[in-house]
């Protein structure tokens, strides 16, 4: 059984409004999505992943009014961030109203929304009388897909439609912001830099850093992550020999190591070229069987804090 890709959004609508399952296109990745209104649909959604039911959704919807009619309110801080920021990668994490089923939240009395900024998605939400549920279209712990092929590589025969909208532009996922005992903090860095939600929202906070047993499993250390091993550095050419090892660059090659082997995510070291590459390069050099990925890491600056924490995720391999 093929799943369809197409551009159909009537099509998208029609199955979705049946309580299935349609992946969409995304500004940051393609997105596995279901009414989220509808628990049965949601279920499906954590079956086809074979996601942990303690991992909470985000909530996708076109307009600022329609998410009202799901959360108790937009707290003054994030006021300018929405203004600013929305339709785009920007997720919001806030007090839910009951008609979001827990299954969406994994229990908690908060819901992560955002507007999506890409135009096939908007004009499918924009017919549907319900938001969408809808976390990235990747098996649980795999990296997200930033094409309709990535999504038909993975999840072919067990979803209804693929809307293909392209490469994903921005190409890591969603900012999150939320309150943490009161203070605005970023929960996931992504799309949108630290230093352009700092400059709206000055007491922003980034989530003190490393992994505790109280974080959500898309702040978990090992995420994203190929299925070769990779590692963040040079080459250690005393361990593998160069046709053993993949390179995911910034820049520039490496000389040393077959041509076929490396993938550059921009030359002219463009931060935001480069995280609109960096999953499909980590899906090329993972297809090679290889024993090893070198990774390097790029400026931690807007995007690139993104890019270096989804690195980091990559190359945590648990023992
Ligand atoms: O760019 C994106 O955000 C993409 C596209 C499809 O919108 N979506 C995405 O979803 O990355 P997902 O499911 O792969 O990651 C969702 C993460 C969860 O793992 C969790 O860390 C956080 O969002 N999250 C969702 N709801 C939350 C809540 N109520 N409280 C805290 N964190 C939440
Ligand atoms: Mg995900």
């Amino acid at each position: 059984m093929t799943t369809e890709v197409g551009t159909d959004v009537q099509k998208a609508r029609a199955l979705l409004e049946r309580g299935l399952l349609v992946s969409i296109p995304t500004e940051t990745v393609y997105g596995l999505a279901a009414n989220a209104y509808d628990r049965t649909a949601v279920v499906k959604i954590f079956e086809v992943k074979a996601r942990p039911s303690f991992d909470p959704l985000i909530v996708h919807s076109n307009s600022v009014d329609r998410i009202r009619e799901f959360v108790e309110e937009i707290p003054t801080w994030a006021e300018p961030l929405v203004e600013r920021f929305w339709p785009g990668p920007l997720t919001l994490v806030l007090r839910k109203k009951s008609i979001i089923p827990d299954i969406v939240t994994s229990g908690f009395e908060t819901v992560g929304v955002r507007i999506p900024r890409h135009p096939l998605t908007l004009d499918l939400l924009e017919g549907l009388t319900v938001p969408l549920a809808a976390p990235s279209a990747n098996p649980f712990g795999y990296i997200s897909p930033t094409t309709a092929q990535h999504v038909q590589d993975q999840l072919d025969g067990r979803i209804s439609y693929i809307l293909d909208g392209g490469a994903c532009e921005v190409g890591v996922e969603s900012t999150i912001v939320g309150e943490v005992e009161g203070v605005p903090t970023i929960l996931r860095v992504g799309g949108v830099g630290f230093e352009a939600i700092r400059a709206l929202v000055p007491d922003v906070v980034m989530k003190s850093g490393k992994a505790t047993s109280t974080m959500m499993p898309g702040s978990l250390p090992s995420h994203y992550a190929p299925r070769t091993r990779l590692v963040i550095g040079s080459p250690d050419f005393g361990k593998y020999a160069p046709e053993e090892i993949g390179c995911l660059a910034f820049t520039a090659v490496n000389q040393k190591i077959p041509i076929a082997h490396q993938e550059v995510l921009s030359m002219k070291g463009d931060l935001t070229e480069a995280a609109s590459r960096l999953f499909h390069a980590m899906r090329e050099l993972d297809k090679l069987g290889l024993r090893v990925i070198y990774a390097e890491r790029v400026p931690d600056l807007g995007i690139g804090l993104a890019i270096n924490d989804r690195l980091e995720r990559a190359s945590f391999h648990a023992a």
